[in-house]
C-alpha cells in the first residue's frame, strides 16, 4: 500500500499529468485514485491545479506530511538562524570545568532574550531547555551537575520556537584537547551528516539518506543508532516522516520540494545498542563507547536542498 502510493507520487512529481491515473480510465466524478479524497476531475484530471497544490494534498492525505510553503520556509529559516547563533554562542563557552547545567542556562537565557522559546523545556516532561550529551551519552542528556573534563566530547542539541515555527540543530564539541578516539567519532558523525545532505533532492527517498549514512559509518568501523531518527519539523517539534539513519536507496517516502525535516545521525564508536537511564531520557551506549551526533534542519528544493540551520561541516 505504502509503496504503491510512493510510486504514484513519484510519477506525479516527475510528470504534472498523472499518467498512472489516466491509465486506469477513472470516471470524472469518482474519487481520485491518488487518495486525495477529491473527485478525479477536481484533482489529478484538473490541469489547472499546480503540481505543488496536488503534491501538498497527496502528502497530507497519504503520509500526514505537511509540505511547507515559501512563507513557512522563511519563518523556519529565521528560527534556524537563531538556533545556529545559539550553537555559536555555546561553542565560545565550552571548556573544562563548565557544567552541563551552565550550558542549559546559556541556551535558555539567550533564547528567551531573543523572544523565542526553548522547545525541549517541558516537552513530554523533559525538564530542561536543551539536550547536553557527554561522551557515551548518545542523546537526550539532561543538563545537571556533570562537569566537563579535558578530552570529553559534548553534544549540544538546540531546538527553538520562533513565532510558532520550530528549527532543530546540534553539534558535537571537543572539550579542551581531544583524544584520538574522540577525533575519530566526531569526524565520522560530521561526515555522515555531510554525505547524507548530498543525496537530498526530489525523487530520492528517505532510504537514500539512511543508506548514505550507514554505508559510510559502518565502512569506518562505527555503528549507527537505530532507535532515534531524523524527523519532519516546522509546525511542530516532531512531525512525519521519520528519517532513519540506516536503510537502502529507494526505500520509504519520496522526497519532494517543500518537505522540511532533520537529519541527525548518532554514530557510536563501538556497538549500536543503547540503554535508557532511570531518568527515562538519557540514552547511553550499552558498551560504554563514545557516541557523536550532528544535526541540521533542511528543506527539499526543486533541485536539491537548502539547510535552514546552516553551518560548515
Ligand atoms: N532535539 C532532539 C531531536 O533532535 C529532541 C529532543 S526531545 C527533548 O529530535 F525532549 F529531549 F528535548
Ligand atoms: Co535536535
Ligand atoms: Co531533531
Amino acid at each position: 500500500m505504502l509503496y504503491s502510493n510512493v510510486d504514484l507520487v513519484t510519477f506525479e512529481f516527475k510528470k504534472p499529468r498523472c499518467e498512472v491515473v489516466v491509465a486506469k480510465k477513472v470516471k470524472r466524478n469518482s474519487p481520485c485514485p491518488c487518495g486525495s479524497g477529491l473527485k478525479y476531475k477536481k484533482c489529478c484530471l484538473d490541469e489547472t491545479r499546480s503540481v505543488d497544490q496536488r503534491l501538498k494534498e497527496i502528502y497530507a492525505k497519504n503520509f500526514s506530511i505537511r509540505l511547507k510553503e515559501k512563507a513557512d520556509i522563511k519563518a523556519i529559516k529565521r528560527a534556524g538562524q537563531l538556533v545556529v547563533r545559539t550553537l555559536d554562542l555555546v561553542e565560545t563557552k565550552i571548556r573544562p570545568g563548565l557544567t552541563t547545567d551552565e550550558i542549559n542556562t546559556i541556551v535558555h537565557d539567550f533564547t528567551i532574550k531573543r523572544g523565542a522559546i526553548p522547545a525541549p523545556l517541558n516537552y513530554r516532561g523533559f525538564p530542561k531547555s536543551v539536550c547536553v550529551s557527554v561522551n557515551e551519552v548518545i542523546c537526550h542528556g539532561i543538563p545537571g551537575e556533570r562537569v566537563l573534563q579535558d578530552g570529553d566530547i559534548v553534544n549540544v542539541d538546540v531546538t527553538t520556537i520562533l513565532n510558532g515555527y520550530y528549527a532543530d540543530a546540534n553539534k558535537t564539541y571537543f572539550v579542551g584537547t581531544p583524544i584520538p578516539k574522540a577525533e575519530k567519532i566526531v569526524r565520522v558523525a560530521r561526515e555522515s551528516l555531510k554525505l547524507s545532505l548530498a543525496v537530498v533532492k526530489p525523487g530520492n527517498t528517505v532510504g537514500h539518506i539512511g543508506w548514505a549514512i550507514q554505508q559510510y559509518a559502518e565502512g569506518e568501523g562505527c555503528s549507527v543508532v537505530e532507535e532515534f531518527t531524523g524527523h519532519g519539523i516546522g509546525f511542530d517539534f516532531h512531525e512525519p516522516p521519520q528519517v532513519p539513519h540506516f536503510g537502502r536507496k529507494g526505500e520509504g517516502i519520496t522526497l519532494v520540494p517543500g518537505m522540511v525535516f532533520t537529519i541527525e545521525p548518532m554514530i557510536n564508536l563501538g556497538k549500536k545498542e543503547l540503554r535508557i537511564l532511570d531518568d527515562n531520557w538519557t540514552a547511553v551506549t550499552r558498551d560504554g563507547s563514545l557516541s557523536a551526533q550532528f544535526e541540521q534542519t533542511v528543506v527539499v528544493t526543486d533541485s536539491g536542498y537548502e539547510s535552514l540551520t546552516p553551518y560548515e561541516l
